[in-house]
């Protein structure tokens, strides 16, 4: 897929048809995370991968309201701060979004649909608890949910003009 095709047609999908994904597509997917910009190339990040074989999937689904995205994504792909590799809060929450970024549009090129799941968020004492990962070592930025469409994303943007903070 073209680059500009696959930012301006990718969009959240919160629905997923019982398909499974495959492991091939879920390294490509990290692979690509791995590539993004982080400051200083720490690359900062740190993912955690649970597959619907995984008993801790389903158990996050406590931890926000968008459980059902949680139950009906065939993966998840928890990303992390790796709280040692850190130098600069903000840039290293800007570099986990890079890498996000990376991973929704690589599941898009896929064929996968894929969204950016941050209100889980609130609950991070409880997602390391479910996950047995340490909040002392790791931060949790967000829970990506991956799987093959059943639905079109819809969102739109503002025009142009009305970002600009001085005309072109
Ligand atoms: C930081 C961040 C947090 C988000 N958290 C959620 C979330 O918890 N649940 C959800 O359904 N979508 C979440 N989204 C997806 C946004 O709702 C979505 O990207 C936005 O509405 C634009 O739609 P699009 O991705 O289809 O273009 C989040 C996106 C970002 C960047």
């Amino acid at each position: 897929m073209d680059i500009f095709e696959s930012l301006f047609t990718r969009r959240s999908i919160r629905k997923y048809t019982g398909e499974a994904v495959n492991n091939e597509d879920i390294l490509r997917i990290l692979q690509a995370g791995r590539w993004a910009p982080s400051g200083l190339n720490n690359q900062p990040w740190r993912f955690l991968v649970l597959g619907s074989e995984d008993e801790r999937k389903d158990m996050l689904q406590s931890c926000t309201k968008y459980s059902r995205i949680i139950s009906e994504a065939k993966t998840l792909i928890a990303v992390f701060l790796d709280k040692n590799s850190k130098y600069h809060h903000e840039k290293d929450c800007q570099a986990a979004g890079a890498c996000i970024q990376n991973m929704l549009l690589a599941a898009h090129g896929l064929g996968l649909g894929a969204v950016w799941l941050g209100e889980i968020l609130n609950q991070e004492d409880q997602v390391h608890k479910i996950l047995k990962t340490k909040a002392e070592e790791l931060e949790l930025m967000a829970v990506v949910a991956v799987g093959h469409p059943a639905e079109q994303g819809s969102s739109r943007r503002k025009n142009l003009e009305e970002i600009m903070i001085e005309p072109l």
